[in-house]
């Protein structure tokens, strides 16, 4: 709590569950009514409605494959709809690794299907929900990036770091056109986060040893990532724009 984001309206892409469930709670317990979009996790998703309703704020889930162009146009509409004309917040948090997979194995198909999934979706979301922000004075744009795109991720990641890499690169990018009508654009960069992202591509082996190089020597959870995002998304950040928040607990500090 304590970030004044009363009255604005937030869509959080893949809000059904772990991190973009964490943020959509975390920015209405801030006072933001918010749109939850899912993808397959529809009955956690109206679990998070209910949760943000209880807290007093507005909120409805909205199936959209952010992977679609069709489907964004669409949770565009409902978004605005939902907002009476306006979006303030973006979170797009929608991602993954989909599958790991060394150089060799890396077929065409999964590095389209992980780019579309983690870059292309933020381009389209932008491009459909700026304009909107552009058109009511402002607004706050927070990707979901991965300390994969900074230091390359594992070995089986060569997919996943670079379009996470993609993700910081263009909230620079949109920084320099949308600057001037006060929208600022920001990533979050996680690192080890305990939850199903891990639970579905992981080994326990592997995941022990990449918490044991954490210098905070815990992983983080998904409510360490959406205290982040909440920070962003409220004026306490309106100089900001084009930057990264890293919150790994000083993953790059260690061994
Ligand atoms: N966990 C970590 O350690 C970690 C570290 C760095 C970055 N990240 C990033 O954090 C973000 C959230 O992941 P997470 O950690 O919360 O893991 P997760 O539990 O695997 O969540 C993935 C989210 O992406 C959504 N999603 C996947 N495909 C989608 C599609 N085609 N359309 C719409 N939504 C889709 C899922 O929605 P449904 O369940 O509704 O399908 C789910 O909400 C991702 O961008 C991930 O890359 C995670």
């Amino acid at each position: 709590m304590g970030f004044r984001i009363e009255g604005k309206v937030a869509l959080v892409t893949g809000g059904g569950r772990d991190i973009g469930r964490a943020c959509c709670l975390e920015l209405a317990a801030n006072g933001a009514d918010v749109v939850v979009n899912y993808h397959s996790s529809s009955e956690s998703a109206l679990e998070t409605v209910a949760e943000i309703e209880a807290l007093g704020r507005r909120a409805v889930a909205v199936r959209a494959d952010v992977t679609k162009p069709d489907n964004i146009l669409a949770l565009k509409e409902a978004a605005v709809d939902f907002g009476a004309g306006r979006v303030d917040i973006l979170v797009n948090n929608a991602g993954g690794i989909i599958r790991r997979a060394l150089l060799a194995d890396l077929d065409p198909e999964l590095l389209a299907e992980t780019l579309r999934l983690n870059f292309t979706s933020v381009v389209l979301l932008c491009q459909a929900i700026v304009p909107v922000m552009a058109e009511h004075g402002g607004g706050k744009v927070i990707n979901i990036s991965s300390v994969a795109g900074h230091n390359g991720g594992a070995p089986t990641t060569p997919h996943y770091g670079p379009a996470k890499a993609a993700v910081s690169n263009f909230a620079r990018t949109l920084t320099k056109e949308f600057g001037g009508s006060n929208i600022q654009v920001n990533s979050v960069a996680p690192g080890i986060i305990d939850n199903r992202f891990h639970e579905d591509h992981t080994p326990p082996e592997m995941f022990e040893k990449l918490v044991s190089g954490v210098p905070l020597a815990r992983a983080g959870t998904n409510e360490d990532v959406a205290g982040a995002v909440a920070f962003l998304a409220s004026p306490n950040a309106d100089y900001i724009s084009g930057d990264v928040i890293h919150v790994n607990g000083g993953l790059y500090f260690g061994q």
